[in-house]
């Protein structure tokens, strides 16, 4: 049995901690949103044992700390199954330790290939449950569009969908350590905090420049470093044309959103010219299909 299917990346339109959580986690309120750039997921399972792992990156773990690899035996742990060996191939796109919550969106497309390949017919909140399990981002993944979460990132809510945009993402060459981020928010000292309700009005009436107006990272506020890179990159976004420009997610990616196609192209090509990583992208609002493949 062979499928395939696409994974794609997720922007954090807005985040906010909420608190310190007595487990060491942290209750998020961030809204999220997926595009389309994407890894390239194919399983093939067959009779036997293991899990081997392939990927187009030497340095992706292809091991057990895989998140794939975790969402395999997650998955077949919940549904009872043993006595099956899998072959994952991952093709990355989607730049990794960059907030666009790559790691996640691969664990969560192995979810939903298996779902199919197996015929288990589980519904989007048990996988997202299993997906719970893996990361905290990953039970988002298993739907994407644009959501509210919350929790570590678990409790999901739909959210209007934004208005198709253009996006541009960039990826500065350093990375942060989302741990370390977490640990440096000392929540009464975060200069401001985004207007995550005003946020979800623009949402539902559509209003793309009160979008991006709040768009708002908790984050950029406790960058170790980088931050001159950041405010670069922002600037570049903005001076383009963009409506707005923040951080994704624990970094160090950073987005654009614009609704004119030629100021995200003036952006990208001027990025390009000093950072390797970077793209033209627009939101999407559906996850890919799964497809069987002949083996
Ligand atoms: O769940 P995931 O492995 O993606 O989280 C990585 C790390 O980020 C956690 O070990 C934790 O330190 C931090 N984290 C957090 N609160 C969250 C999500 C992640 O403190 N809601």
């Amino acid at each position: 049995m062979k499928y395939s299917s696409l994974a794609y990346a997720k922007l954090n339109i807005s985040l906010d901690i909420v608190s310190k959580r007595p487990d060491g986690y942290h209750n998020l309120k961030t809204i999220m949103q997926s595009i389309d750039l994407y890894d390239e997921i194919t399983v093939k399972c067959t009779r036997g044992e293991g899990i081997k792992i392939e990927t187009n990156l030497p340095y992706i773990p292809d091991n057990s700390n895989n998140t794939t690899a975790k969402a395999v035996n997650a998955f077949f742990k919940h549904a009872g199954i043993t006595n099956y060996n899998t072959n994952l191939q991952i093709n990355k796109n989607i730049p990794v330790s960059a907030g666009l919550g790559g790691g996640s969106t691969d664990a969560a497309c192995v979810l939903r290939i298996l779902n199919e390949m197996f015929k288990t017919g589980l519904k989007h909140k048990t996988l997202e449950e299993i997906a719970g399990t893996i990361g905290a981002d990953v039970p988002f993944c298993i739907d994407g569009g644009t959501k509210l979460a919350e929790g570590k990132g678990e409790i999901l809510t739909d959210l209007p969908k934004i208005p198709e945009s253009h996006i541009v993402v960039c990826k500065p060459e350093f990375s942060c350590s989302t741990p370390e981020l977490f640990s440096r928010v000392r929540l009464e000292k975060l200069r401001a905090r985004p207007d995550t309700e005003g946020l979800i009005r623009a949402l539902g009436s559509g209003d793309i420049n009160g979008i991006a107006r709040r768009m708002y990272n908790v984050f950029e506020d406790v960058l170790p470093n980088g931050k001159a890179d950041i405010e670069s990159i922002k600037g570049i976004l903005l001076d383009s044309g963009a409506l707005g420009a923040i951080m994704t997610g624990s970094g160090s990616a950073v987005f654009g959103l614009f609704t004119d196609i030629d100021s995200a192209t003036v952006a990208y090509e001027k990025l390009k010219e000093n950072y390797h990583e970077c793209f033209l992208t627009k939101t999407i609002n559906t996850t890919a299909p799964v497809k069987e493949l002949e083996e």
